[in-house]
């Protein structure tokens, strides 16, 4: 099987009165999936649609498990500083949050990524949930020695209530970019 060029889901052929063309047209492919998918794959457009949505699910579930393991890792490490922690003692659970951390930011911040490497995306996500609870392990035994044992991070459900509950101004942040990008 060859493997696919760039051009097969970014550059569809069209065909305009009679006309065949590569489009340059550039956008989301999934905005023309007629064009883009549906010339190698042979659902329907609807189930093709379906297919895609149910993928894109189970990468949405593991990247939410991810950023929640890391939000509660980035919590507790909070609490273990203000309980009088040392950075010796803090080291490694904050090496495992960055590596948990890069790794999301990785699997997330492309838009395309998951549809230019399936798997690698999810496996990025998995180590990422990994990264994540290796630091809440260890800085459980942090907390344990500095008489917090039972500490609970907060419980949030959504990114806007971590965000509150770290006192995050995100209206004067938004504010800012919005002044920014004048
Ligand atoms: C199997 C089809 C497919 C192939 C092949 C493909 N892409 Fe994509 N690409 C996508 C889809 C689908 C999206 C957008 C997903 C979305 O809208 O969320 C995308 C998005 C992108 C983006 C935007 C990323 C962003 O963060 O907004 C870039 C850049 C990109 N692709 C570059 C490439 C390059 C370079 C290649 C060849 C090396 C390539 N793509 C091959 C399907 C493909
Ligand atoms: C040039 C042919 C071709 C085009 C165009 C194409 N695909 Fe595919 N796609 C394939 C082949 C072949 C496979 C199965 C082999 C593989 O998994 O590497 C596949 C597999 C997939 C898979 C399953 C991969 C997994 O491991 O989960 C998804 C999802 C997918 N394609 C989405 C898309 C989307 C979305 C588009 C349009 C933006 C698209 N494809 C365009 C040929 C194509």
């Amino acid at each position: 099987m060859r493997t696919l060029a760039c051009a097969d889901c970014h550059m569809p052929y069209v065909r305009e009165g009679g006309v065949k063309y590569s489009s340059h047209k550039v956008g989301s492919p999934l905005e023309d999936i007629q064009n883009t998918c549906l010339t190698c794959h042979r659902e329907s457009e609807e189930e093709f649609k379906q297919i895609v949505k149910r993928k894109l699910e189970r990468k949405n579930e593991l990247a939410r498990a991810a950023a929640a393991a890391l939000a509660k890792a980035h919590f507790e490490a909070a609490k273990a500083w203000e309980l009088g922690a040392t950075a010796e003692e803090m080291a490694p659970a904050l090496l495992d949050i960055r590596h948990g951390q890069w790794r999301w930011d990785f699997g997330v911040a492309s838009h395309g990524g998951f549809f230019h490497a399936p798997e690698e995306t999810l496996r990025i996500l998995a180590t990422a949930i990994h990264k994540g609870q290796s630091a809440r392990i260890k800085l459980r035994t942090v907390l344990a020695r500095h008489g917090a044992a039972d500490y609970e991070a907060p419980g949030f459900s959504s990114k806007e209530e971590a965000q509150a509950l770290i006192g995050l101004p995100m209206d004067k942040l938004v504010a800012e970019k919005m002044q920014f990008l004048v």
